[in-house]
């Protein structure tokens, strides 16, 4: 049994289809309107199981059709397109180019129509099964990364923004940042991004099953970095639940080398259930008595609970030599080394305010140092991250 998704709101045409392909297979018909959105939301759309075959019906608007199948032909190539039109030769020659297998006259006998469907889902199926033996052969998981502190304002989304350009331009296709503040997220902001998805698309529907679907919600940066954004309301971050971001950190980590997750304060019920699938701890501290003491007592917790991810760098922002404290004062207090040492900036919140990262344009600043050497330490050429014990350390206030 097959899976076909019609677009048409011709009555006369979806009988037509109904007797050619009788009960023998699954059919859902969406109205024609539908073919005027994105790829993404039309498969959001679907109510079964993987689409095999996609018809276009006589009724759907032909710039709207080349679009469409243009844009599946992308993102979906396992899923076969026909098109149900009385196309002219240079019609037909465009629906070819945008992906279109196969283009039958309306009127063509339900016997013949129902052979070049099932031929159509024939080719969907080889393809799929292409693609899992792709999928199979490709099996190692990439790094996922979480920048996290229990205090908030220390900089988390600076720094996971930053991980996510420069190990981007390292790993060209190769790094996505999710942002699972999921209230109050500025991971898009801060890349200066207006994303037209976000995790809310991404979780649900046909995204939560399928990679190639799920790819289609994420974002683009200039700098190569793919982006997961928050969403675009706080009450709409209550229908992501834990099991969502488990299975959609899953999900990246088969198909980037690094997936960043920048978080929201604390340690929230995300924050616990990603801590599991991360291999890269991130922990972002202040120069302050609060925010040092709460990271302290925050990986007191995590140690208990064994959820320590097994490599963790402690990266020591604001750091200002007249803030009373030294980088001792606060490896003594954390029980860890310092690895990172990121001093005030006063080039920093501009960068914030104006959505473009330091590593994105590599002007003089003090911070720079210390987010390439963040960049060493995490990209490709740096140690495993069980293996990672030598502790790098800047130059100390
Ligand atoms: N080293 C620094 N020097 C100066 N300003 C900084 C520095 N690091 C971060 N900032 C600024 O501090 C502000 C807060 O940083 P950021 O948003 O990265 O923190 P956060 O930990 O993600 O906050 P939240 O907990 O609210 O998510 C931003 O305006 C940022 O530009
Ligand atoms: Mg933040």
């Amino acid at each position: 049994m097959s899976r076909f998704l019609v677009l048409t709101s011709s009555a006369e045409f979806e009988s037509h289809l109904a007797t050619a392909l009788g009960d023998a297979h699954e059919v859902q018909v969406l109205a024609s309107e539908a073919a005027g959105g994105s790829p993404g939301h039309l498969l959001a759309r679907n109510l079964g199981g993987a689409v095999d075959v996609m018809v276009f019906g006589p009724d759907i608007r032909t710039e709207q059709m080349l679009a469409m199948a243009a844009g599946l032909e992308h993102a979906f190539p396992d899923i076969v397109l026909v098109l149900v039109a009385n196309a002219a030769p240079e019609l037909m020659l465009a629906a070819m180019r945008s992906g279109v297998r196969d283009v039958l006259p309306p009127d063509t006998e339900a016997g013949r129509m129902r052979a070049a469907l099932e031929r159509a889902a024939e080719t969907s199926r080889s393809r799929k099964q292409l693609a899992s033996e792709e999928a199979g052969q490709k099996s190692v998981r990439g790094r996922v990364i979480s920048v996290m502190s229990p205090k908030g304002g220390v900089g988390k989304t600076t720094v996971a923004t930053n991980l996510a350009v420069g190990l981007a331009k390292l790993a060209p296709m190769g790094a996505v940042i999710v942002d699972l503040d999921l209230q109050f997220g500025d991971v898009a902001s801060g890349l200066g991004l207006e994303p037209q998805y976000t995790i809310n698309d991404a979780v649900t529907g046909a995204a939560s099953s399928d990679a190639m679907v799920l790819k289609a919600f994420l974002s683009r940066h200039p700098s190569g970095a793919y982006a997961m954004c928050a969403p675009r309301r706080p009450a709409e971050a209550d229908l992501i639940k834990p099991a969502h971001v488990t299975t959609l950190i899953n999900q990246l980590s088969l198909e980037f080398p690094y997936v960043i997750l920048d978080t929201a304060p604390g340690l929230g019920e995300e924050v616990l259930a990603v801590l599991e699938l991360a291999t890269d701890g991130v922990w972002v501290c202040g120069m302050d008595i609060p925010s040092i003491r709460g990271l302290n007592h925050g990986l007191e917790v995590l140690r208990q609970l064994d959820l320590m991810p097994p490599s963790n760098t402690i990266v020591l922002n604001f750091a200002d030599k007249r803030s009373g404290l030294t980088v001792q004062d606060v490896e003594a207090t954390v029980g860890l080394p310092v690895d990172i040492i990121l001093p005030w900036s006063r080039t920093l919140p501009f960068s914030t305010n104006a959505g473009v990262p330091l590593l994105q344009d590599s002007r003089r600043d003090p911070a720079l140092k210390g987010l390439r050497n963040l960049i060493a330490l995490l990209g490709p050429n740096s140690s495993t991250p069980a293996s990672k014990n030598a502790h790098r350390r800047d130059e100390k206030p």
